[in-house]
């Protein structure tokens, strides 16, 4: 944690709003808690980071991120146990593809120092905001933007880390429908699919209304070559279970390397369950939605966390999932979280205390 005043300077609010929050009721990242974390790079370094009420701030009206979208971001959690222990989730593995999505938008990388130190100084800060109980979470959000003005088509020379934290419970509530892309792409070979980029969530906020006029929450993503290759869903993984086996697209460059996706990976493996890293095809898909042998699809991410979805549409045939006695996708959910929520035993050294 960054301590003294060498390593951090921090500003607490006079009062906190924590007592106005209905917990109980929260839409997904609507409600922020009292403070935030600012780190400034400029002149070639990054600054001392400051702690500060949340509160809106100014910037360049030219800045690049309102001009060419240099934004990035992360999605994380942080959990409470019994003890009133509060927990990161593989926190590394963020870092490393924040800076894996800096280097692809020629942003500058951060240190672990100022993105877990940072982060674990401003989650001590907020530990009331993390609530007991199986599906309270705080999400937190890091991000990073280009505040250097001018509007030539460069990249910047001054950046904002930022981190800002939300009470959060589920991303979807209730069933989930998808349709499968035919048109649309989210993402191409040699693009910025595999960076957890702003401009990859906004370019699929257009396919994603007009889906949800059609009643689907999400979009799977095919590839953009021959849309024949299911990929993603556009704020999470996906994998699909035929008989008794998971497959998920292997991580590309058109594919997010999702941490709750390589966890789920790890852990069916433990469990003894088939999991295969491979493209499954749309036709292959149908198939099996026809014969029965497709059994589940399910959605995994830091938000949505594992989102069984009930069925999907295919060129205007909606195929419908059967319902399973035996799901793997709440069964690999149960294991997670209770490795999350410090229930079951940490055999891989996923869990960081703060
Ligand atoms: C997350 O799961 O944390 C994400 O970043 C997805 C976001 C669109 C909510």
């Amino acid at each position: 944690m960054l301590k003294n005043s060498s390593e951090i300077d921090i500003t607490r609010v006079t009062q906190s709003k924590i007592k106005d929050v209905d917990f109980e009721n929260l839409t997904f990242g609507n409600v922020f808690t009292d403070h935030m974390l600012i780190c400034d790079y400029k002149e070639g370094k990054w600054q001392k980071p400051i702690i500060k009420p949340y509160e809106p701030f100014l910037i360049d009206p030219s800045a690049k991120v309102f001009h060419y979208g240099q934004a990035i971001f992360e999605g994380m959690k942080a959990y409470k146990d019994e003890n009133d222990d509060v927990w990161l989730f593989r926190p590394d593995q963020n870092l490393d593809r924040f800076n894996k999505s800096a280097i692809r938008l020629a942003m500058p990388e951060i240190s672990e120092h100022i993105f877990i130190d940072g982060l674990k100084t401003l989650v001590d800060m907020e530990r009331d905001w993390v609530k007991k109980g199986l599906g309270n979470t705080l999400y937190i959000r890091p991000f990073m933007i280009a505040i250097g003005s001018g509007v030539i088509a460069q990249p910047s020379t001054q950046y904002r880390f930022m981190i800002i934290l939300s009470p959060a419970r589920s991303y979807y509530s209730g069933e989930v429908k998808v349709t499968i892309a035919e048109h649309f792409s989210r993402a191409a070979n040699g693009g910025i699919g595999a960076a957890k980029a702003a401009g990859n969530y906004s370019a699929q906020f257009y396919p994603q209304k007009l889906a949800q006029e059609q009643g689907f929450q999400q979009i799977i993503w095919t590839d953009d070559a021959t849309h024949t290759k299911l990929e993603e869903a556009g704020t999470m993984n996906v994998f699909f279970r035929i008989n008794d086996t998971i497959y998920t697209a292997p991580v590309s460059e058109r594919i997010l390397d999702g941490v709750t996706r390589k966890s789920l990976i790890e852990l069916a493996k433990r469990e003894g369950i088939k999991v295969e890293e491979r493209s499954v095809l749309v036709d292959e898909l149908v198939v099996a939605a026809k014969d029965g042998s497709l059994k589940e699809i399910f959605g995994a991410g830091t938000a949505a966390v594992v989102s069984p979805i009930v069925g999907f549409q295919y060129k205007e045939t909606y195929y419908e999932l059967p319902k399973t006695e035996d799901s793997i996708a709440l069964q690999l959910k149960d294991k997670l979280t209770k490795i999350q929520y410090k229930l079951a035993e940490d055999t891989f050294g996923w869990t960081v205390k703060i």
